[in-house]
């Protein structure tokens, strides 16, 4: 009875990385399901801020086991380096670190592959990560995927890479890519940079799903951590604007190889107001000078990428989708600080299209682009929560925005994060006790 699943809300960078790694303190197992380098955790611990792509947050806790499940798509030359940062800090990573056997890589072919297709959907461009992570997750389902336990075997791993390099080359032969670019395309320098991450990766390649049964099994306190957010899931998202994995419950399971019945709970994790990179729509979005007041304060910049996040009101109607699509129990609203100089916080209740109010989330991207908010206006309480930790230390506005935020949302609020560093949380509910009061699914 203790396996919780942690996942975005929005459209990723929620602020994950912080409630994870506060929720970590008092967790056995941290597993991630999906997503790849695509992912920017940023995590603050005494002051340091460490930021991580494919290592599981609870690694910054030494008795924390961290699980890279099946689910992922690791970049293994950008897990070596993640690893190698890690060390240089003092994190410790040898046996707490297992990444899984049924893992698929992400081969340099597919960062080229990412590059030329936005380049060639020209204005249509996703806007993506540039990680690979599109090109990855299509060769996987095209069965044309190199994975973990390849890596292992020299005369698999050079099977795989000449079958799919032969399509690739055939693929790419009409664009014309430049001499750095048909490097990644060679078949030699591929095989190369599978040897030389091998030795650092061997250690850590394990069994991923037998160790986190057993652990759900013996009762130890399983987080499960989710990348990117449910808009940005490949079937309940803004499609084609999202990412190539499904970043919710679904995600979590398949991921990891978790029975259903297993997962206790689901928290969603939901800033006090919304960004979102990339292209796609964003009803809610705030131009001009006031999103870029919202953007400074929030310190809104892709911890991947460094791009600029375009920022907006809490939308409700897009909260709404994402709980009934994925079956939230409590929401984490995160940088509630950086809400702290608005004289007047506007929330989407509905949306407005053609004269009619719509209050669920449309399925067509060119619907939801057309659609105009519908705000419901709060005021501000213009002075300072950053760092509070009880629930009486925020002043009555705040508390009002957030009772606001449960009303619309019809989730109980679990926990409060305001500000980045693990002690700057309010638990309202503890999320590890909730767990104790479920009923045991079959
Ligand atoms: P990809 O995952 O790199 O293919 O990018 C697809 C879309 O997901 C783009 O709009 C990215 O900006 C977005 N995306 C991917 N990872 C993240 C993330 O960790 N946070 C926020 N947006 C992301």
């Amino acid at each position: 009875m203790s396996v919780l699943a942690v996942l975005g809300g929005q459209w990723g960078d929620e602020g994950k990385g912080k409630v994870i790694d506060w929720l970590a303190e008092r967790a056995d197992v941290v597993a991630r399901y999906q997503g790849g380098a695509n992912a920017g955790h940023t995590v603050v611990l005494n002051g340091k801020q460490y930021i991580l792509h494919l290592v599981p947050t609870g690694i910054l806790h030494p008795d924390v086991r961290c699980i890279i499940g099946s689910g992922v798509v690791v970049d293994p030359l950008a897990l070596v380096e993640e690893i190698q940062y890690l060390r240089a800090q003092g994190v410790e990573v040898g046996e707490n670190l297992a990444v899984g056997k049924r893992t698929h890589l992400i081969m340099p072919y597919h960062k080229v592959l990412d590059a030329h297709m936005e380049d060639l959907l020209g204005v249509n461009r996703i806007g993506t990560t540039g990680r690979g992570i599109g090109p990855a997750y299509s060769d996987k389902a095209a069965r044309l995927g190199v994975r973990v336990s390849d890596l292992l075997d020299e005369k698999i791993l050079t099977e795989r890479i000449r079958v799919c390099l032969a399509l690739k080359r055939r693929i790419l032969g009409g664009i014309g890519i430049s001499k750095e670019e048909s490097q990644a395309l060679d078949e030699g320098y591929n095989l190369e940079m599978c040897r030389k991450v091998r030795e650092i990766l061997a250690p850590h390649v394990r069994d991923t799903e037998a160790e986190i049964q057993e652990a759900a099994e013996s009762g130890k306190r399983i987080l499960l951590e989710g990348a990117q957010g449910v808009l940005l899931d490949l079937d309940m998202g803004t499609y084609p604007y999202v990412t190539s994995s499904n970043t919710g419950v679904g995600g979590a399971l398949s991921g990891l190889g978790l029975p259903y019945g297993k997962l206790n709970a689901v928290l969603g994790v939901m800033k006090a107001y919304c960004t979102r990179v990339g292209q796609g729509p964003f009803p809610t979005e705030i131009h001009g000078e006031e999103g870029e007041r919202l953007r400074s304060a929030g310190g809104e910049y892709g911890a991947t990428t460094g791009r600029p996040r375009r920022c907006g009101w809490f939308d409700a109607v897009a909260a709404r989708h994402c709980i009934r699509v994925t079956g939230l129990d409590g929401l984490v609203i995160t940088k509630l600080d950086v809400m702290d100089n608005h004289a007047a916080i506007q929330v989407c209740v509905a949306y407005e299209l053609e004269g009619k109010r719509l209050t669920s989330f449309p399925a067509e991207i060119n619907v939801l682009e057309r659609c105009k908010p519908v705000y419901e206006e709060f005021p501000g309480w213009m002075t300072s929560t950053s760092g509070a930790r009880e629930w009486e230390a925020l002043p009555q506005r705040a508390r009002g925005y957030l009772s606001a935020l449960e009303r619309l949302t019809g989730k109980k609020i679990w926990l409060i994060s305001t500000g980045p560093g693990r002690e700057d949380t309010i638990q309202v509910k503890d999320p590890f006790a909730a767990l104790q009061e479920r009923e045991p699914r079959p």
